[in-house]
């Protein structure tokens, strides 16, 4: 009777979330995991204690509130829970109500819920990224591509880093399929604008965001890491391929120079957060390409999340800031 009983529990706990942070909506009851992403501590008026939480799985997060903090001394944030509540409105917002909360294991957590992945093979747009540094000519170039692609934890880490934390290709396996979308607009823009050197085109291409592998920690969900807030993946990035350079021999110090600015300056503008502005035409291509890529990947999504309700428009999105379009009989 107990190994029955047991395994019951077992199969409630190994069953994937029936209900996401997306779909809560005011007067609805909540008997779910969460990952608490969020926790703190006030003091009532009264006496006592509440918390302010906030709660999240792969769908976004949800904030929560807490009577009881007392309970709760032992729940910290980074913590998987079980919450049983209310969902209400709050500032016009949605807001779980907790009346109960319990720790739950790691291991009884499907990641699946937790973190969106490419939902495509990830080898195969490798693959196709190294199709690109193979048709690299110039030997400095390609041997400091060859470097990085040959090396297994750079590659592993690559290939499972999202390219953003909420904005564009915000799922594992995003960097690389970012950095594929670039290379192959760069590539069909090197077609129309044959003066451009297309070796630059694509090792900048391969490059730009590279030190996104350690700007975002992935493990629970996406976050900015400490090394990420406080230097950003274009500076991470640049170490990384001047350390690269550095173990080379023989690399020119004027195509140092341009592959480095090529990362230093593709977000375009200082504002932006690149430190110079694109100063040679192969340089203003990959910032063009990488906004165009990142932007369009934006609209796609916000067309997808409507799909079937029968908008117009979307509500104003604060990254494009503006509201899309939605309707496609035109
Ligand atoms: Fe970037
Ligand atoms: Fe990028």
């Amino acid at each position: 009777m107990q190994r029955a009983g047991w395994r019951l529990r077992a199969n409630i706990w190994h069953t994937m979330k029936s209900l996401y942070v997306s779909e809560l909506k005011a007067g609805q009851a909540v008997k779910e995991k969460f990952l608490l992403h969020k926790k703190s501590v006030r003091d009532k008026k009264d006496g006592g204690i509440y918390a302010l939480l906030e709660f999240s799985d792969r769908t976004g997060i949800i904030d929560g509130i807490s009577w009881d903090a007392d309970n709760f001394e032992n729940i910290s944030a980074g913590d998987f829970v079980f919450v049983a509540g209310n969902v209400r409105e709050y500032n016009g917002k949605p807001q779980i109500v907790v009346a109960a909360m319990s720790v739950v294991a790691e291991k009884d957590i499907d990641a699946n819920d937790f973190l969106l992945r490419y939902s495509g093979d990830i080898d195969k747009v490798m693959e196709a990224i190294r199709d690109f540094a193979a048709r690299v000519r110039n030997t400095n170039l390609r041997a400091l591509l060859d470097a990085f692609l040959s090396d297994k934890d750079f590659v592993q880490s690559f290939s499972s880093a999202p390219a953003a934390k909420m904005v564009h290709h915000a799922y594992l396996g995003g960097l690389a399929v970012h950095t594929l979308g670039v290379l192959k607009l760069l590539q069909n823009v090197q077609s129309v604008l044959d003066f451009l050197n297309l070796d630059l085109l694509i090792a900048g291409g391969i490059l730009h965001d590279i030190g996104k592998i350690h700007e975002y920690t992935y493990k629970k969900s996406i976050d900015i890491s400490d090394r990420g807030r406080l230097l950003g993946h274009i500076l991470i990035g640049s170490e990384m391929v001047s350390e690269r350079i550095s173990r080379l021999a023989e690399f020119p110090d004027e195509l140092k120079a341009k592959i480095l600015h090529m990362i230093l300056s593709h977000h375009g503008e200082k504002e932006w957060g690149s430190p110079k502005q694109p100063l040679f035409p192969e340089a203003l291509v990959l910032h063009h390409v990488d906004n165009l890529d990142a932007k369009i990947e934006i609209m796609r999504q916000i067309h997808a999340k409507h799909r079937g309700q029968n908008k117009q428009w979307s509500d104003y999105d604060r990254f494009l800031e503006r509201e899309i379009y939605l309707g496609d009989d035109l």
